[in-house]
């Protein structure tokens, strides 16, 4: 029999050099080598001390793998607490596009970095469009229905991803936009709306929102409501051009065609704001 002090080196020696290889070998069944194609496989120089940067020492696994579970598991057999695996991702990232992921709403709703995240494959899922995309959907179907009505971003069409607009780590914005305000959101591909206008539009220069909807709507340019009653939210029916559109809801009493069910832009076509000197009404 070994003397104690002998087994405890041994053991000491264990925990400074995990023996994961040994065991984890590659099979079809789990593919865990694949992981020395990221750069995970490189952490901690690479080899089994990459496994421990996130399963963590496991002494005790090492020592009986099938009574034990790792420090830290993602499943299948055993299933760290949340906030536990996530917090093993966390001890490197938690800074630039991390940082708000404490508090951010996926977190709140108690998603793991792993609900999206997939380590051990060579390209994570993430990192691709499809792969995003898919993975988005499988959760959010308010959103891919949106995306299928006749007006909509061409988010399938791979021309804009929803992660353009959402940081899915979280954000300290509404929604967790990436930018500052949901207009800056917008304006980061379409300039020209941002201005500067001699005669802006108020509610164009507050939220593009009260008009559109970003994901997907039934009218076309993304709008939220029907000609002028996008228009009579806000602006009252009652002095001009109206509802009813018949020659008595105009100051001259005639029928012009261009009022009789028609729609404010007609005349108001400059709706984002205008420049020029006289388009005070956002006529031209
Ligand atoms: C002595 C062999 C042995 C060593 C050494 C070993 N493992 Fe394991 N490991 C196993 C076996 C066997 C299983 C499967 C257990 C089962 O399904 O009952 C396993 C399962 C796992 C799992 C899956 C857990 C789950 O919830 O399904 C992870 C993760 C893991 N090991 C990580 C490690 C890491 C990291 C190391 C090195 C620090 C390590 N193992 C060292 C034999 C070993
Ligand atoms: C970047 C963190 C990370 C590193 C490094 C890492 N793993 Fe994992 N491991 C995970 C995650 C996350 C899962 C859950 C499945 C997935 O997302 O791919 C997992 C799953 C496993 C499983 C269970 C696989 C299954 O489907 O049955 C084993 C076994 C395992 N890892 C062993 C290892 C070994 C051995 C190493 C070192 C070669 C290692 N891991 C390195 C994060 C990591
Ligand atoms: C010991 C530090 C460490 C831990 C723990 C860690 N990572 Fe990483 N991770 C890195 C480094 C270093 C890189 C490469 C540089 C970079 O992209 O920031 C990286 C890259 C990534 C990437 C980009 C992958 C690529 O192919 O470019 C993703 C996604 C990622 N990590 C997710 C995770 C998740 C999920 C976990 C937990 C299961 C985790 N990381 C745990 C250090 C770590
Ligand atoms: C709801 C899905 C989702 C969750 C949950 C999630 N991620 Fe991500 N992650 C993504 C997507 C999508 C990307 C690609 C971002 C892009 O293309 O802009 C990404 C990219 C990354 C990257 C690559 C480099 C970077 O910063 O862009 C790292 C590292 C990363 N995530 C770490 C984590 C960690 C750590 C957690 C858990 C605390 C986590 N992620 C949780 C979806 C998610
Ligand atoms: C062009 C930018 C943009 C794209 C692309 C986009 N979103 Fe959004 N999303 C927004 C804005 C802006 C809001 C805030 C709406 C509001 O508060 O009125 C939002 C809100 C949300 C919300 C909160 C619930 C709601 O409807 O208010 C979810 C969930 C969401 N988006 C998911 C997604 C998913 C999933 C994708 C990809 C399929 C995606 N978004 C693509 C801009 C975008
Ligand atoms: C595992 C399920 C799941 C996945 C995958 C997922 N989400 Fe979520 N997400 C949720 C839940 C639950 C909420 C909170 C309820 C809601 O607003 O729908 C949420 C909320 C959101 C919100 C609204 C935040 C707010 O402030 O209201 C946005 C934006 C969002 N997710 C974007 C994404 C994007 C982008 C992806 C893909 C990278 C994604 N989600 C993947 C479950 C998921
Ligand atoms: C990542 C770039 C990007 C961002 C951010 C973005 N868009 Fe777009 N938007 C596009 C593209 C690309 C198109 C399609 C243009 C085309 O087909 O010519 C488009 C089209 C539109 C259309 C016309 C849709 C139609 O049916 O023709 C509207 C309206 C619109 N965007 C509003 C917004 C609003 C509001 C925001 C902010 C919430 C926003 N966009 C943010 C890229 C973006
Ligand atoms: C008061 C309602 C309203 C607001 C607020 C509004 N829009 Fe529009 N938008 C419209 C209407 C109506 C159309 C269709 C008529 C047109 O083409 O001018 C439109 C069309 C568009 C189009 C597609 C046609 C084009 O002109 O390129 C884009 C892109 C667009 N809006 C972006 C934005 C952005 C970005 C914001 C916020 C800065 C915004 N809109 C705010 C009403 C609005
Ligand atoms: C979310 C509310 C809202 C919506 C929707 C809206 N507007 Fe406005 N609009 C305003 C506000 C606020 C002003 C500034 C009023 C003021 O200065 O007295 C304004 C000003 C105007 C003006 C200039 C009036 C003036 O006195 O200078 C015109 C013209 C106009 N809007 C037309 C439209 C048209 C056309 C639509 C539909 C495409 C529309 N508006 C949708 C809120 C809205
Ligand atoms: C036939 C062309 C035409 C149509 C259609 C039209 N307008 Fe006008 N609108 C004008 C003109 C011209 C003015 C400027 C009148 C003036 O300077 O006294 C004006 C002025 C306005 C003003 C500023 C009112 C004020 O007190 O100075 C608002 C707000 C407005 N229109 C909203 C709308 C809305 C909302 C609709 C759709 C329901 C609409 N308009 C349809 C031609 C039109």
């Amino acid at each position: 029999m070994a003397a104690p002090a002998a087994v405890a080196q041994e053991a000491e020696e264990a925990a400074a050099e995990p023996r994961c290889l040994m065991c984890h070998r590659e099979t079809a069944d789990q593919p865990v080598h694949a992981i020395f194609r990221t750069p995970h496989g490189q952490l901690e120089g690479g080899g089994a001390a990459s496994c421990v940067s996130c399963h963590g020492a496991s002494d005790d696994h090492q020592r009986g793998p099938t009574r034990n579970a790792p420090d830290v598991s993602f499943g299948p057999k055993w299933e760290s607490a949340t906030a536990d695996s996530n917090g093993a991702c966390l001890t490197c990232h938690q800074k630039e596009e991390q940082m708000f992921w404490l508090g951010g709403v996926h977190e709140q709703e108690d998603l793991a970095c792993t609900s999206c995240h997939d380590s051990h494959t060579p390209r994570d899922p993430m990192l691709t469009a499809a792969g995003q995309l898919e993975n988005c959907l499988s959760c959010h179907t308010r959103q891919q229905a949106q995306m299928r009505l006749p007006s909509r971003h061409p988010i399938l069409e791979g021309k804009t991803a929803c992660t353009d607009c959402h940081n899915p780590h979280g954000a300290a914005t509404e929604a967790m936009l990436t930018a500052p305000t949901l207009n800056d959101n917008c304006y980061e591909c379409h300039q020209e709306k941002r201005g500067p206008f001699l005669w802006e539009h108020q509610p164009v220069t507050e939220n593009c929102g009260y008009c559109h909807n970003p994901h997907g709507t039934v009218q076309p340019n993304l709008l939220t409501a029907r000609g002028p009653f996008q228009c009579q939210q806000c602006h009252s029916a009652a002095f001009h051009p109206s509802v009813a559109y018949d020659g008595r809801s105009t100051t001259s009493g005639s029928s012009n065609q261009y009022v009789l069910g028609k729609n404010c832009l007609n005349c108001h076509s400059q709706v984002h704001g205008s420049n020029h000197p006289s388009g005070a009404r956002l006529t031209r």
